[in-house]
């Protein structure tokens, strides 16, 4: 199923709330409000994949370079293990990388076995282990992946 990957829309909001309501357990999930938040933050950026007009998936990271952080990545039933996930990620990847961010990153629940295995194949590795991070009881994983342009980032500091 090919997808066509673009910025978010406002007229979008209804889909993506109802995708990621779907994504996560009720209280992991964003309230409406949380993901308003997140879509308006100046240093956010999401973006969708869309098939015939469906959201097939999404993504949301902010920015503070050298550290970028992913807050959601959710793609519908429907889309899973056809890559929709891993070219959301190298495109949000990308335009981290390019506006200076040289490390990635983001919780995972414990519980999350698809989630954590998608992120290891992608080259995400635990770097801590979040106690009671969600819903006061599951613990989470934070894991980190360092882009691979990091080392040569910023050549002028290696030759010191
Ligand atoms: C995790 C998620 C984003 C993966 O999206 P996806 O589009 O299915 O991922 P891709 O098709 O790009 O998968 C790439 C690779 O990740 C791994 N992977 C993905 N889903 C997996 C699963 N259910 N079990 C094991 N490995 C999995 C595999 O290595 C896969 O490659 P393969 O299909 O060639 O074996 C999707 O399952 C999802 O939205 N889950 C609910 C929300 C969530 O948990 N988000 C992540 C935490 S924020």
């Amino acid at each position: 199923m090919p997808v066509q990957l673009r910025p978010y829309e406002p007229g979008d909001f209804a889909k993506l709330y109802a995708l990621d309501q779907l994504c996560f357990a009720p209280g992991i999930a964003y309230s409406q409000k949380m993901l308003r938040y997140f879509l308006s933050m100046p240093q956010g950026r999401c973006t969708v994949a869309e098939n015939n007009g469906d959201v097939a998936g999404f993504l949301i990271t902010e920015e503070d370079p050298p550290r970028g952080h992913i807050l959601t990545l959710d793609v519908a039933e429907a889309h899973r293990r056809s890559g929709v996930g891993g070219q959301l990620l190298a495109r949000g990847e990308q335009q981290l990388e390019s506006r200076g961010v040289t490390e990635i990153f983001l919780e995972t629940s414990v519980e999350n076995a698809p989630g954590v295995a998608f992120w290891q194949r992608h080259g995400y590795r635990t770097v801590a282990i979040l106690k009671r991070y969600y819903l006061g009881r599951v613990d989470a994983y934070e894991m980190r992946k360092i882009l691979p342009g990091a080392s040569t980032a910023n050549p002028a500091q290696k030759e010191t």
